[in-house]
């Protein structure tokens, strides 16, 4: 399973590249904005800062919600590094993006995703990436992961290619249930990623034992 991190923060993306499990970055406009990043020049400029700093797939996702606009932006987009891959939003003209893209062989993430209709769509239009949100679907008392089992099932039942990836990913659970059900990827915050680390008999066992080599070594 890829592990991607999902902010715009360059320390975060940092300290889990450091970690030497990161396989990608995902970010939003929302992500963008929570560290201050606003404007087309800034925003391009972080994208090539974030690419910088990792060897992976980087998503840069358009604003534009027409098709001309959306081919446009991505194709610009697509054109600062090798490594960024062309969000997309599940409408209507975004899957005729998608379908645009995938002929072009340029690389995109289908991005708010909520349905396994909708990512079946996605990946008929050659998506590289799906996105479905599984922590907003459980905001709403929604099954999340319910969704990335229905999305695994129609996907091994073709042979689509495109990967799942898992967003909205609120806590190391969703991580693990994600791993057992077969998403290709994860994309989560630091906190979260970091969570898989700890467990309370690694901290107190690591205790005694160094307790027991200095009793040892006195
Ligand atoms: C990732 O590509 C998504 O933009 C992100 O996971 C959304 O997460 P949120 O529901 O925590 O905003």
């Amino acid at each position: 399973m890829k592990f991607f991190i999902d902010t715009a923060n360059l320390s975060d993306i940092k300290e889990a590249y450091a970690l030497g499990v990161l396989d990608g970055v995902t970010t939003n406009p929302s992500l963008m904005a929570k560290e201050g990043i606003t404007g087309e020049s800034n925003i391009i400029n972080h994208y090539l800062k974030i690419c910088e700093l990792v060897d992976g797939d980087v998503s840069a996702e358009v604003i534009s919600t027409n098709f001309e606009g959306m081919v446009s932006e991505g194709e610009k987009l697509a054109g600062l590094h090798p490594q960024i891959v062309v969000k997309i939003p599940m409408i209507k003209d975004g899957i005729k993006a998608i379908k645009y893209f995938s002929d072009k062989g340029i690389r995109t993430n289908c991005t708010l995703v909520f349905s396994a209709g909708q990512a079946l769509l996605a990946a008929k239009a050659g998506a590289t990436y799906v996105s479905p949100f599984i922590g907003r679907l459980d905001d709403i008392s929604t099954d999340g992961l319910k969704l990335i089992e229905e999305i695994r099932l129609i996907y091994d039942n073709y042979g689509y290619e495109t990967q799942i990836l898992a967003a909205s990913v609120r806590h190391v659970m969703h991580i693990m249930n994600c791993a057992q059900i077969g998403a290709d990827v994860i994309t989560a915050p630091l906190s979260a990623i970091e969570g898989l680390l700890k467990h309370p008999l690694t901290d107190s066992g690591l205790a005694t034992f160094l307790a027991d080599y200095n009793k040892g070594n006195k």
